[in-house]
């Protein structure tokens, strides 16, 4: 989708290297925004900051470090003059049944989903409340934040965690004129999703292709959901179409929780 709602706003993507996060980046920028590309990977978000246009920054982020979140807001403030819209998007997962579950799986996806939120969306609030004049907060949570999945028990509290916050969050700063609100994906066919294919498979007893097909027949709209699908709801949050939205956990799940 090519727009201009979003012209001369300035915005930071964090996880943007791949998947949902590069989708968000392309998006944002083909309505008119500058984007600063950001990811633990350095390579994948210089290449999808290039793949984007020279406007674009790039630069490491891992999403667990406050002292490298701030870091890279700093930079990103410099280079830009100042960010009016912030994706909280980085993201992990594992599968795995809880009675096999280890703290170190339960603690690595919290650690990334739940407090990796936490610190960018402090990041931009304060840089926000500095400069006065608000801003827009877009996370991404996920379906699993909405209805608890078999086999991401971990996972699925990481993302609870981030619709609660989110609306907390929302709660906190909606007087400062920021908005905070956040996307719930479905099935989405990217990386993640190529893993998770193949451990459940494996849980199940079943064949990655048995799992994608389920995967499809779950979603009334008949296809697996593509990075895209996700990036344009988050172009709609970020943007003043949605200027009397805060606090809410979007679904963008092609039908399959309707609640
Ligand atoms: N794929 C799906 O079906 C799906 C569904 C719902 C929600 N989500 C959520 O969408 C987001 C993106 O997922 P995706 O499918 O694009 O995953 P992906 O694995 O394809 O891409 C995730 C990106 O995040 C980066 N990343 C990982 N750990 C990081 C860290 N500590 N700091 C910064 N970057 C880090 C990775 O390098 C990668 O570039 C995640 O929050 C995920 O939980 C995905």
């Amino acid at each position: 989708m090519t727009t201009t709602v979003l012209a001369g706003r300035n915005a930071l993507v964090t996880g943007a290297g791949t998947g949902i996060g590069r989708a968000i980046a392309r998006a944002l920028a083909g309505a008119g925004a500058r984007v600063f590309v950001t990811d633990i990977d350095a390579l994948a978000a210089e290449r999808a900051a290039a793949e984007i246009g020279p406007a674009a920054g790039a630069a490491r982020l891992d999403v667990t470090s406050a002292a490298e979140t701030d870091a890279v807001f700093a930079a990103a403030i410099d280079a830009f003059g100042r960010l009016d819209i912030v994706c909280a998007n980085a993201g992990i997962s594992t599968m795995q049944r809880v009675v096999d579950l280890t703290e170190a799986e339960w603690d690595a996806n919290m650690a990334v989903n739940a407090k990796g939120v936490f610190l960018t969306d402090r990041a931009a609030v304060r840089h926000f409340l500095a400069r006065g004049g608000g801003g827009a907060i877009v996370n991404t949570a996920s379906l699993a934040g909405k209805v608890g999945a078999a086999l991401l028990a971990h996972y699925s509290a990481s993302k609870f965690a981030v619709v609660g916050f989110t609306q907390a969050l929302a709660r906190e700063v909606a007087r400062d004129a920021i908005r905070v609100n956040c996307v719930c994906p479905g099935f989405v066919r990217t990386s993640m999703q190529a893993r998770e294919l193949e451990w459940e498979a494996k849980l199940r007893g079943m064949t990655p292709d048995a799992v994608r097909a389920e995967y499809v027949s779950l979603t009334p709209l008949g296809r697996l959901e593509e990075p895209e699908d996700v990036a344009d709801a988050v172009v709609f949050l970020a943007s003043d179409a949605a200027r009397f939205m805060t606090g809410q956990a979007v679904l963008v799940d092609g039908g399959i929780y309707m609640g």
